[in-house]
């Protein structure tokens, strides 16, 4: 956005939104100052963080394929959509089946906006405003106006999001929840911050700095433990590779991705229920 006049009604751009942060880190145009203050005082401290934004956007496409063309997944409930992008769900799913269908739930009302002018289609794609905190709220809406077969396994990603959830908002209760709704077959995605605590000093020293810039300027942002993400797959079985940083997970190529700083603070895994 060069004018701060064309943000839709109901946005604030007075505080940084962690949807439009991350839009600019990806290189998109719906942000506002606010936001580009926030993102630079984050990348004062790892200045590779759009790469981690096109990592995470990485780590979506090929999971996402992998469970449209590889485990027939062909319902997706995507939480914490974000600002729409390059290679968002339904575009990945519909390639392997045009009739595959697509929730996307935020809570931004600038990613529900322009989610709504530029995902939405009648026929397989919709988006929600729902709250991830209040899954029996969300739940009912997916009932109530039957956006989701609870019959047919779903893919369910949690992708960059419980990481913008606070301890105290309980994110297992979270995708716990969402999981217990969902038939065996089912597939959970998860993207996360990681700390790699004594494992790695230095990495770790940089995930605590820039965990209190997130916090300081967007108010959330948790780099946790290996064993506190695992424990969001609630005893799942992961599929192999397991959780590892997220150019790990089924590369497309046999190209190395360069290890740049943020290359272990963020991890990806994906499990099925059986
Ligand atoms: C970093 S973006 C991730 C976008 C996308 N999932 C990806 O991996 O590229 C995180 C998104 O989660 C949304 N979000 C954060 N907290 C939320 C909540 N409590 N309920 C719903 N959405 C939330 C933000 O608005 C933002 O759009």
């Amino acid at each position: 956005m060069t004018s701060e006049q064309a943000a839709p009604p109901g946005v604030d751009i007075t505080r940084p939104s962690i949807a439009r942060v991350y839009d600019y880190y990806l290189g998109g145009k719906d942000n506002f100052e606010v936001d580009r203050q926030a993102a630079q005082m984050a990348l004062r401290v790892t200045p590779d963080g759009p790469e981690a934004g096109r990592a995470c956007r990485a780590f979506l496409r090929r999971s996402v394929r992998y469970l449209a063309a590889e485990a027939g997944i062909r319902q997706f409930l995507d939480l914490g959509s974000g600002l729409p992008t390059q290679g968002n769900v339904h575009e990945i799913a519909h390639e392997v089946d045009p009739d595959a269908r697509v929730v996307y739930v935020d809570n931004d009302p600038m990613a529900l906006t322009h989610g709504r002018a530029l995902l939405a289609d009648a026929r397989t794609t919709t988006v929600v405003g729902a709250d991830a905190r209040q899954p029996e709220e969300l739940l009912a809406q997916l009932h109530d106006r039957n956006l989701i077969d609870f019959d047919r396994p779903v893919g369910l990603l949690l992708l960059a999001i419980l990481h913008h959830l606070h301890d105290d908002d309980d994110p297992a209760g979270v995708a716990r929840r969402l999981v217990a709704a969902l038939p065996a077959g089912s597939y959970l995605a998860i993207s996360h911050f990681h700390d790699p605590g004594d494992a790695q000093p230095e990495v770790s020293q940089r995930a605590r700095e820039v965990e209190k810039v997130f916090n300081e300027t967007l108010g959330t942002g948790r780099w946790r433990t290996r064993e506190e993400i695992m424990g969001f797959f609630g005893g799942l079985e992961l599929l192999p590779p397991g959780l590892v940083p997220l150019a790990e997970w089924r590369p497309d190529s046999e190209k190395i991705s360069p290890q740049t700083a943020t290359y272990h603070t963020i991890v990806g895994g994906v499990a099925r229920k059986s």
